[in-house]
């Protein structure tokens, strides 16, 4: 479904006397959207362009024909009812921190490698700084998100390049089945003019429209956890399109393996501490790799006091 209103903020609007207006604005996205699109953020456009130009020359030369391989090996292409358990997508990954696995990534030519850590660090900063207005969005004081990320070694951050190439079948197989993002904060480079990339917005499917030069910003479960459910993760998916290719850059702003996830005591009212849990990422990061593609509630709901140490019932 189109939409008119989805939320766009101009970041460079928080220099000037539209600050209030666009801090509200941030937060309404927050507590209403789950998502946002940001403009005016400050990475310069000739640098994405440059970063769309070397990733679609990467996707034609080393991935496009692996794909079809792949589709063809699978009958992917011929499927007659719904597939459940595949997407249409053709994607690698990047770690950017703690340390960078770039130089480890095959088939990346030298000009690439570097254009992607330079994009990494601009979109790290942002992230920090996006998570700065949130604390103060939210009452907390400035550093409290990126010290809860922080853990021992300080956040994760990654990339998934991502192309979701023509299908011919899209109502039965999904670029990208329907899942909320496990995470922290989620900023997305997203394909001009191939659309696909649908939020679900008071149950309905609705499109995060391609916007040229736009950083598309979403919230995962840990930013609802920490923030008490004051914002939620919100539910999303990619329609693969007939025609063209979609390219999709998204990095994911998480906390680091071994930083333990709580709702922020601010946050929280007395006497109503348990409606989400705490754990240590890692963990729940591994209950996600297997329940990814299902709703988070039984993710959050694992990890609750009392289902913790509940060790072998006793039988006898
Ligand atoms: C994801 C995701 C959307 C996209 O990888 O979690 O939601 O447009 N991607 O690629
Ligand atoms: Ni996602």
């Amino acid at each position: 479904m189109e939409n008119f209103n989805f939320p766009v903020i101009s970041l460079d609007k928080l220099n000037g006397d539209e600050r209030k207006a666009t801090m509200e604005k941030i937060k309404d996205a927050c507590e209403n959207w789950g998502f946002f699109e940001l403009v005016n953020h400050g990475i310069p456009h000739d640098f994405m362009d440059t970063v769309e130009r070397l990733t679609k020359e990467h996707y034609r030369k080393c991935m496009e024909e692996r794909f079809k391989e792949l589709v063809a090996s699978k009958g992917l292409d011929a499927v007659q009812t719904e597939v459940k358990d595949m997407d249409w997508e053709s994607t690698f990954h990047l770690r950017h921190l703690p340390e960078s696995n770039i130089s480890e990534i095959p088939d990346l030519t030298d000009e690439y490698r570097k254009v992607m850590k330079e994009f990494a660090l601009k979109l790290e900063k942002l992230a920090e700084e996006l998570l700065d207005l949130l604390c103060e969005n939210l009452g907390l004081e400035k550093g409290y998100l990126k010290k809860a990320f922080y853990g021992s070694r300080g956040p994760t951050f990654g990339t998934k390049v991502a192309n979701y190439p023509p299908c011919p079948n899209p109502e039965l197989v999904k670029g990208l089945r329907p899942h909320t993002d496990a995470g922290g904060i989620i900023l997305l480079f997203q394909d001009d003019k191939v659309s696909g990339l649908q939020m679900l917005k008071d149950g309905q499917w609705i499109d995060v429209p391609p916007m040229r030069h736009s950083i598309v910003v979403n919230l995962g479960d840990q930013l609802e956890v920490i923030t008490n459910g004051k914002y939620k993760s919100v539910e999303h998916r990619v329609i693969a399109q007939t025609d063209g290719t979609r390219m999709s850059i998204a990095s994911f702003f998480n906390p680091g393996s071994d930083a333990v996830i709580y709702p922020a005591p601010a946050l929280v009212e007395k006497e109503k501490s348990d409606e989400y849990p705490k754990f240590v990422f890692e963990d729940y990061m591994n209950l996600y790799a297997r329940l990814k593609f299902q709703a988070k509630e039984p993710r959050f709901e694992a990890f609750k006091a009392s289902n913790v140490n509940l060790g072998p019932i006793p039988t006898a």
